[in-house]
């Protein structure tokens, strides 16, 4: 047998190897023919010296097989059985140094007897298994570790070793052809780390060593191995950044396919990469312009069309961008059909913009389907500064009527730098073919710097519903009355998170939390829809307004009528962290609410399954599908809260209850 042989096993005999230039860039390598072992360990021994040539890489692959493959030859899963991925020269996750059943490479561990393979169910894939020292084995500080060889052609390589260490910390050294290239490697316990170093070979070999001289004789510092991987080191050129350029090219027509922010970052990478293959470069520079096109390439998202709800998961509209209406609301309405000008239905999602985080306006999507949305924009901006208000075209269209007292106020309301603006909530007002939004407007006060001191009711208005809607003022609403036990008498007429319901006779009601959020109230709108039916100081108990559930604390309201009953759900106050949900039951909207407790049922029950209540709407008549729109906030990424969509389901007697789902459709809305 023809083995190339750097080391006997057992005798740890080195035959000599030698060198000699082609003087073409090749190398010519003595390969030895074994027969039995000098020192009569049973091994072969070198018998026969052939001079055989080694190629070089680059000449035995093409860049596009290599492309193709992310110049990976071997990704070796140590101990393993299960590939992560598939290096170009082998056929198997791990395997005795020898010749590849699938690619005759010849690769592998050279097998020692201290050796234990380990399988590790704490670590996935490549971190699933490793090699570790036996237990009680001879420890030699120079020679004990773990030993892989890999057939490649001359060339330059990456080599990556990686390490899922459940023990105590420790280090580790790794040899490439014999030289030390990672030295002294701390490597934590149940943490990941990996060394990369590059290195040349010539031989026609890369020979890889794991151990750790400093062991000494504590056995908690013994070696470890999860993973190797071996990569070409591409020679980047004016040849391979044309590689590259075909190869990443989006066939044209395709463009659509991708979400615009994703496509435009593409196309100025590459952009740069053909202004730099049109002149002449440094090699890093080709690198450079090579690896961000590939990343870039790589990161082209794909617009989604949806046919199910994906409860929690990320939802982009049909631009692929993320959808921003937080603490929302959807409804039927009538719209203006841009191209037609006739009125027609559409589904219209309002609800807070969150792309910059905590602060931002409020944004509208349209649908025909409810599962694909179309960005309207963002309907009512917030405001950067005071002189914005006057110098931006955009506000001085819809302010410049406004006094300068009146534009203090619009700058304090919408400060993109103070405001709160949430839980938006739209109407669409027949009598005055008007659309008017309510948001819960808060923020800092003359008196405290909270961002929740202001506890107002926000209105704005416009003629289309996609704004841009024009803020008219906020509001404290409805106080305690006199005769009833007043919650939080030291600041009246809060308003917070708020809802609107419009009932059957067209009369439109503000649901809110008000007395520091310990009670809701329900107030009746005037007919515009844009303000109180009554001011606060006339409005009578029972007509034109109701405290529900004093002290009960309870927040983000959505109401909603079905067959002449009326439904009420709500949370508790816990912040940005979701709580157990409750419903209210009763037989008009200011009348009596009966309490009918939670509705949700099933594992994450007592926290809404991980939502909180934003909007509850009729989304097929037909069938009488009425659909649950909560929100999961992220606090620490508020642009990254998702949305929750259940079908909620109703009894005979008209209970209502929600019960998880992953994924779900109009179609069959209960599994
Ligand atoms: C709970 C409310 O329901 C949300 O709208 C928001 O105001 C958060 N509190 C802020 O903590």
């Amino acid at each position: 047998m023809l083995v190339l042989h750097k080391e006997c096993l057992l005798c740890s005999i080195l035959p000599k190897r030698k060198h000699a230039d082609t003087g073409k860039g090749r190398k010519r390598v003595l390969v030895v023919v074994l027969a039995a072992c000098l020192c009569g360990c049973g091994r072969q021994e070198p018998a026969q010296d052939i001079v055989e040539e080694v190629p070089l890489f680059w000449e035995i692959h093409t860049t596009q097989e290599l492309l193709e493959g992310d110049y990976l030859l071997y990704y070796v899963n140590c101990a393993g059985t299960q590939m992560e991925g598939q290096g170009l020269y082998q056929s198997s996750a791990d395997q005795a140094y020898g010749a590849d059943a699938g690619t005759g490479k010849m690769w592998g561990y050279q097998p020692k007897e201290y050796m234990e393979a380990v399988a590790d169910t704490s670590g996935e894939g490549v971190m699933g298994s490793r090699w570790e020292i036996q237990e009680g084995a001879s420890y030699d500080a120079e020679e004990t570790g773990f030993y892989y060889d890999f057939e490649l052609p001359q060339g330059e390589y990456e080599v990556t070793v990686g390490f899922y260490n459940p023990f105590s910390a420790r280090t580790v050294c790794v040899d490439l052809e014999g030289n030390r290239e990672v030295d002294s490697l701390k490597i934590l316990k149940y943490k990941l780390t990996e060394a990369v170093a590059t290195t040349e070979v010539t031989d026609g070999s890369l020979q890889v060593k794991v151990y750790n001289p400093d062991r000494g004789s504590d056995a908690m510092k013994d070696p470890i191995l999860s993973y190797i991987t071996v990569k070409a080191v591409p020679v980047y050129d004016e040849a391979l950044l044309g590689q590259y350029l075909e190869q990443m090219a989006v066939p044209s027509g395709e463009e659509g396919r991708y979400t615009a922010s994703s496509y435009q970052v593409y196309q100025e990478k590459r952009e740069e990469a053909l202004g730099l293959a049109a002149g002449e470069g440094q090699p890093a520079e080709y690198r450079k312009a090579c690896e961000e096109l590939k990343e870039a390439y790589g990161e082209l998202e794909e617009i989604k069309v949806y046919g199910t709800f994906q409860v929690g998961k990320r939802w982009t509209d049909d631009e692929g961008n993320l959808i921003q209406a937080h603490g929302g609301q959807v409804q039927r309405i009538p719209v203006r059909d841009a191209a037609t000008g006739e009125m027609v239905e559409k589904w219209w999602w309002v609800g807070e913009d969150k792309s910059a985080g905590y602060r931002g306006g409020i944004r509208a999507y349209s649908s025909d389907d409810l599962y694909n949305w179309h960005s309207e924009g963002i309907v009512m901006r917030n405001v950067d500064s005071r002189e914005q208000l006057e110098e931006d075209p955009y506000f001085q269209e819809l302010y410049g009527d406004y006094t300068e007292e009146q534009l203090d106020n619009v700058y304090a309301c919408l400060s993109s730098q103070t405001a709160v603006i949430e839980r938006p909530k739209m109407l669409y007002n027949q009598k005055t073919d008007m659309y008017v939004i309510w948001f819960h407007a808060d923020g800092p006060t003359q008196y405290s710097d909270s961002n929740y001191a202001a506890a107002s009711a926000g209105v704005a208005v416009s003629r289309t519903p996609n704004g841009p809607f024009r803020f008219i003022d906020r509001y404290r609403l409805n106080t305690c009355p006199k005769d009833q036990e007043d919650f939080y008498p030291q600041s009246k007429g809060m308003a917070r998170d708020m809802n609107l319901f419009v009932d059957e006779d067209g009369t439109a009601y503000i649901i809110y939390s008000s007395e520091e959020n310990l009670t809701l109230y329900i107030s009746r709108l005037n007919e515009e829809y844009t303000y109180l039916a009554t001011d606060p100081e006339e409005a009578v108990y029972g007509e034109d307004f109701i405290r529900l559930f004093p002290g009960a604390q309870r927040e983000a309201p959505a109401l909603f009528v079905r067959d002449g009953s009326y439904y009420l759900m709500t949370s508790g106050c816990t912040g940005w962290s979701p709580n157990q949900a409750r419903y209210y039951r009763a037989d008009s909207v200011l009348g009596e609410w009966e309490n009918c407790g939670d509705p949700c049922v099933g594992d994450d029950k007592l926290t809404t399954f991980d939502s909180q209540s934003t909007c509850i709407f009729l989304a097929d008549e037909d069938k009488g599908t009425y659909i649950y729109m909560g929100d999961r906030w992220n606090s620490e990424d508020l642009t990254n809260s998702r949305y929750i969509w259940l079908p909620v389901e109703f009894q005979e007697d008209g209970s209502m209850y929600l019960h998880y789902q992953e994924e779900w459709s109009l179609e069959s809305p209960t599994p």
